[in-house]
């Protein structure tokens, strides 16, 4: 379900678990236990939050995911929403919200500080009292929480300064308030978050660009996924030694790059973007060869 009319700075809003949003927990290929790591700090917050409020250093129930572009942040924040709200669906759904960074203005003074001021401490609060559980995705925070200590006064406005201190007395406030809610932030640069916003996440976990044992899966998921929608495919999906031989071409690329260079193999000849049935083995090898 989405709700219609979006408070300001939100750009999506739904109730989960929600079939919709099945799907990029299973397709993530991630080192054994990063899943493990992620929904437990999820549910921990999520399920024994209230009581954790009391304790010195509760947790501010922010987990930062920090990587390369293209090595699945969003992705795995998305998933990791579903995946929660499944594990504490009998208690109640989860209302995931998804904030946009950039909707903060600063061009006029005080303006993005009070916008963010509004959105820690009016939106959110009002948009968890809503259902037991509460989910925010703030991706690409870096635009929100700027590291104060490196945004140049000449470069960047006095707005920038107070915009990263509302986030922050906003994480405070909203622990206090919302200890059922868990936040979950992306960023491409962890060096250009702030510190004081790092030091209040409960885990920051890194992605990275994936070795060749994780591209080959990769290249697994995506042909697997191809021969779900075109059935002729399903003999090239499982053979391994193609896709070992694929793998190879697709090194040093991220896992974006990974699928859509798999995806570009239906782009080479028009008959097969006509008829994705008739892609061979040879249409993946030329389209994962790096050109000379
Ligand atoms: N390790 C991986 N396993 C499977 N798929 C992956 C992996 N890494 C990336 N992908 C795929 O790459 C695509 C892009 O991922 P996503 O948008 O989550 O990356 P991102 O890290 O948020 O990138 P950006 O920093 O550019 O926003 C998705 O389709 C995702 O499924
Ligand atoms: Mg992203």
């Amino acid at each position: 379900m989405s709700e219609r009319t979006l408070p300001p700075g939100v750009i999506g809003l739904h109730a989960l678990p929600s079939d919709h949003h099945d799907g990029p927990w299973d397709s993530m290929i991630v080192p054994p236990g990063t899943k493990e790591r992620l929904l437990g700090a999820a549910l921990l917050v999520l399920r024994q939050g209230r009581r954790l409020t009391g304790l010195s250093g509760a947790p501010h129930g922010l987990i930062m995911l920090a990587g390369p572009p293209g090595t699945g942040k969003t992705t795995l924040a998305q998933g990791l929403a579903q995946a929660a709200a499944l594990k504490v669906a009998e208690r109640g759904a989860t209302t995931l919200v998804e904030v946009d960074p950039h909707a903060f203005p600063s061009d006029m003074l005080g303006e993005s500080q009070r916008a963010v001021s509004k959105l820690f401490l009016d939106t959110l609060p009002e948009l968890a009292a809503r259902r037991p559980h509460t989910v925010v995705l703030i991706d690409e925070v870096e635009a929100l929480a700027v590291r104060r200590s490196s945004a140049s006064f000449e470069t960047n406005p006095v707005d920038v300064h107070r915009a990263t201190d509302a986030v922050l007395s906003g994480l405070d406030q909203l622990r206090a308030r919302c200890p059922n809610l868990v936040l979950v932030a992306t960023t491409n640069f962890v060096d250009a978050v702030d510190e004081a916003v790092l030091s209040r996440a409960d885990l920051v976990m890194s992605t990275t660009l994936p070795g060749d044992e994780v591209i080959e899966q990769i290249v697994a998921s995506s042909l697997a996924e191809l021969a779900g929608q075109w059935p002729a495919l399903g003999p090239l999906a499982g053979d391994a030694d193609l896709r070992a031989e694929l793998a190879k071409g697709l090194r040093g690329l991220d896992g974006r790059r990974v699928r859509k260079t798999i995806l570009a193999a239906l782009t080479l000849r028009t008959e097969v973007a006509l008829d994705p049935n008739l892609l061979t083995a040879e249409d993946l090898r030329r389209a994962t060869q790096p050109e000379d």
